[in-house]
């Protein structure tokens, strides 16, 4: 695992940006996440859209979650809130973003979607590059503590504490939907490259048990520790709590990779 610490969110955003834009020009299968904390990595590579001519339209795009009950034109679903922050911006072919449907609240309905959007990855080749945010209660996803370190996209319930976290968008914890369709630990384990980005000293106890930590279905990000190619970039409020942060430092610095 490469783990980067970053001074602040504006040094997370730039060093992801770098990466990502590497695959985006090679016109790669792109692994989005919504969240706050992605936001400035995003605005960013609008920037280098408007500015550099960073040129997405050879990209496909896959979301890694979406609420379970609302419609596409709510304002705080996923498929609404990445054409918002991302990709209403850039020149990617909206029908080459693609979301789990989670419209249709019906059990056998939202199992069918899941096993749909699986195929759909599948099909496009896999995801080259998958960002992600954690939850403060280590989820990546929406894969909450306990989910099965090989599962698929399906339904799941939020977690209390991930509900109260996500009632800031919108206005009140019950109108948080309780149910989420998310691709499984298994399904984002498939993706060539994990890039996972941390902001903030509430981020702390979940990037120490990611990195530090065990692996366990307890702190579902901790699967970054079976992959070939992760890469975690938080900031120093979110490193706090690593044991090893000195080491992690000089490995970066002596990295040629990183020059
Ligand atoms: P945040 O959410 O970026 O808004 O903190 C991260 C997550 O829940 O995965």
């Amino acid at each position: 695992m490469e783990i980067i610490i970053a001074q602040d969110g504006a040094a997370v955003a730039q060093f992801a940006a770098n990466i990502f834009e590497k695959y985006i020009r090679g016109g790669k299968t792109l692994g989005l996440a919504t969240g706050s904390t992605p936001v400035a990595m995003y605005q960013e590579l609008i920037r280098r859209h408007n500015e550099e001519g960073l040129s997405f339209s050879d990209c496909t795009a896959f979301l890694l979650d979406e609420y379970v009950g609302l419609a596409k034109e709510h304002e705080q679903s996923y498929y609404a809130t990445i054409r918002r922050e991302l990709t209403s911006h850039v020149d990617i072919d909206d029908a080459k973003v693609f979301s789990p449907d989670g419209t249709n609240p019906d059990p056998t309905a939202i199992a069918a979607a899941g096993q749909a959007y699986d195929a759909a990855i599948r099909d496009a080749g896999g995801i080259d590059i998958q960002l992600l945010g954690i939850g403060t209660d280590g989820h990546i996803g929406f894969n909450e503590p306990g989910s099965s370190l090989s599962s698929r996209t399906r339904m799941k319930i939020l977690h209390p504490q991930t509900i109260a976290d996500n009632s800031r968008f919108f206005g009140s914890a019950e109108d948080v939907p309780v149910r989420v369709l998310t691709q499984g630990l298994g399904t984002i384990g498939e993706a060539g490259h994990l890039l996972l980005l941390a902001t903030g000293e509430n981020k702390a106890d979940a990037i120490a048990a990611t990195v530090e930590g065990a692996v366990s279905a307890h702190c579902p990000a901790s699967i970054l520790q079976l992959h070939q190619h992760a890469t975690v970039i938080c900031d120093e409020a979110a490193a706090a709590k690593l044991k090893h942060k000195e080491y992690y430092r000089f490995a970066f610095e002596n990295n040629p990779a990183w020059r």
